[in-house]
């Protein structure tokens, strides 16, 4: 290794912000090797926060604090799935997909924690807990496997991109736009590896796989449908906390129903996979409801 690649490595460490981080043994070079596994240079020292109130500040690290609990939780939900897959006999590139999920929500925790940082000072740690997945010991191991991916994979994560890119085009300031724009790039390989799988898994599966799919459709609409109708931290959403990469719960229903209408209902459709009331549960009433 040259020194020039050494200097370069050693500017791409995320200077570490929370106790959480790194456990103080030999493991931390080959962490932040696989950290960077695709980085984007992120220069934080562009960020524009200090333009902001205090009080638009709190209100996007609370923000933020949000989020990096929820990236936190995704490393479970992923080592969850993993056994589902494993389990029911997954091709191999859908198991290191789905490794390498759990290992990319790691670095989006970190970013998040990052971002509280910048906002409001504080180091925080991730609130400790773990995702549980539907499990019955008792099915079919395919039928699990594919109807969690379809609720983690298919659903999920595809709304996550879809809101990631709405949230992305708004936010004028360049840290956040390039966190934002890092942790997009990583969960539009997350949904690929949901709807692949999912299409491996009905041709193998018959009608048995369809019905399995076809009853997680509104469970995992319905997942993600609370989450957007959850009640958000105080403080209002002003311009410039828009700028700062935050929409309003308002137009998250918004674009929730038009992403159950133009890509899940679809998407699941073109697989054979019937999604009964869907668009009628997510539609117009649902969307401007808030
Ligand atoms: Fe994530
Ligand atoms: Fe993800």
């Amino acid at each position: 290794m040259t020194t020039d690649t050494t200097d370069t490595l050693q500017d791409d460490l995320f200077e570490p912000v929370s106790a959480w981080w790194l456990s103080g043994t030999p493991l931390e070079p080959e962490h932040h090797r696989l950290m960077r596994r695709r980085l984007t240079p992120i220069v934080w020292a562009d960020t524009t926060a200090a333009e902001l109130s205090p009080a638009e500040r709190s209100r996007l690290a609370e923000t933020w604090t949000r989020r990096s609990a929820a990236e936190y939780l995704a490393v479970s939900t992923f080592a969850v799935l993993a056994i589902d897959l494993v389990a029911a006999g997954a091709p191999a590139d859908v198991l290191s997909l789905c490794m390498r999920a759990g290992i990319d929500e790691v670095r989006h925790a970190e970013l998040c924690l990052r971002m509280i940082e910048i906002y409001s000072g504080k180091r925080l740690q991730p609130p400790p807990g773990m995702s549980s997945l539907p499990d019955d010991p008792e099915r079919p191991k395919l039928h699990q496997a594919l109807a969690n991916t379809l609720l983690v994979s298919c659903v999920s994560e595809t709304y996550a991109t879809t809101v990631l890119t709405a949230t992305r085009d708004l936010t004028k300031d360049p840290v956040a736009h390039a966190v934002l724009t890092s942790i997009y790039s990583d969960e539009v390989m997350h949904a690929r590896l949901g709807w692949s799988y999912l299409r491996y898994a009905l041709e193998r599966g018959g009608q048995g796989a369809i019905d399995a799919a076809a009853a997680m459709v509104p469970v995992a609409l319905r997942g993600v449908a609370n989450v957007v109708e959850r009640e958000r931290p105080i403080g209002v959403v002003t311009d410039k906390v828009r700028d700062h990469g935050l929409m309003t719960p308002a137009e998250e229903r918004v674009i929730y129903s038009a992403c159950v209408r133009e890509v899940l209902v679809p998407g699941f459709e073109a697989l054979g996979i019937p999604c009964g009331n869907a668009n009628q549960d997510y539609g117009d009433a649902w969307a401007h409801a808030a």
